[in-house]
């Protein structure tokens, strides 16, 4: 079956899917993004992740490219014609298509949108939860507001491909403090030997991640101990266990860190349980 993505108002065969080469996106990563999960055949969370694209746009004074509503029917529509069960819809909104120049384009350029859906295999992924990963820290390098979740993504690209080059599947980046901001495309976490939960406040340094939302509302509901405040790397090496958050990976439990092993370098009872009750408290949304 050919995978179909929806491109600036059409659905088109995904192998002719483009965007003009004067795109801001292209030029100036001067655009967000969203990642949804999709699992067993349901998107989850498309509220949550609708409300962020919006806070994304307004703070890059972008437009919404068309209604919210709209924008949510497209998701369906290109979850469903891919007939994608389990993996990941992508939405992209960029300023749109103008003559290269640094200043915002004229007010009629209209921003562009993107989508696209693909799908995933859940025993791979299991299989890897059972497992663990390793992540290789990063100094912190990104501009103050990550926050936005904007495409502008090398320095997450350069820290995770590091990762993998040092035999690990995600990056830590540490502050100039020593703190453990997040990961390159994951919100990051460790569980004390007191067996609490930490995780970085979202006020600054990191993405408020929608898993990550959802993971505090797990935390509250099986009544675990859970501090919201910077954890060091030293205080990871020294964690019970340690474990990841995204749309794409949910709940990943960490083994290693820096080559040093997590706890007993097996995935952890905590990050097992999260990852096994998450989709209980999402929204999910039947395709
Ligand atoms: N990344 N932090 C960063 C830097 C991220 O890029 C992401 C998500 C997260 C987790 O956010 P959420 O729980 O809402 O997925 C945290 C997406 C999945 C990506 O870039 O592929």
């Amino acid at each position: 079956m050919s995978r179909i993505a929806y491109v600036n108002g059409q659905y088109v065969p995904h192998a002719d899917a483009a965007v003009h080469v004067e795109d801001r996106g292209y030029q100036f990563a001067d655009g967000v993004y969203e990642v949804c999960e999709v699992w067993q055949g349901k998107i989850v969370d498309v509220p949550r992740h609708l409300e962020r694209l919006g806070r994304s746009l307004s703070e890059l004074r972008i437009d919404w490219p068309m209604a919210r509503k709209a924008v949510e029917f497209v998701l369906h529509q290109v979850v469903r014609r891919n007939r994608v069960r389990n993996g990941l819809v992508y939405i992209q909104v960029t300023r749109g298509v103008s003559k290269r120049d640094h200043f915002f384009p004229p007010e009629h350029v209209a921003p562009s949108i993107v989508v696209t859906a693909r799908s995933s295999n859940p025993k791979a992924a299991a299989a890897q939860a059972a497992e663990g990963i390793a992540v290789v820290s990063y100094p912190e390098n990104r501009w103050p507001r990550v926050d936005i979740k904007t495409v502008a993504l090398l320095p997450n690209v350069l820290a995770k491909q590091n990762a993998k080059e040092h035999g690990g599947k995600e990056a830590w980046y540490v502050d100039a403090d020593g703190y453990v901001t997040e990961g390159g495309s994951t919100n990051a976490w460790i569980v004390t030997k007191d067996g609490v939960l930490v995780t970085r406040p979202a006020e600054s340094g990191i993405l408020r991640g929608i898993t990550r939302t959802v993971v505090l509302d797990l935390i509250q509901k099986e009544g675990l101990t859970f501090e919201e405040r910077p954890f060091s790397l030293e205080e990871a090496f020294d964690a019970k266990e340690a474990f990841v958050t995204a749309a794409t990976s949910v709940v990943m439990p960490v083994i290693r860190l820096d080559g040093k092993l997590i706890g007993n370098g097996h995935p952890g009872s905590v990050a097992t349980r999260l990852r096994e009750v998450f989709h209980t408290a999402t929204d999910l949304q039947a395709v």
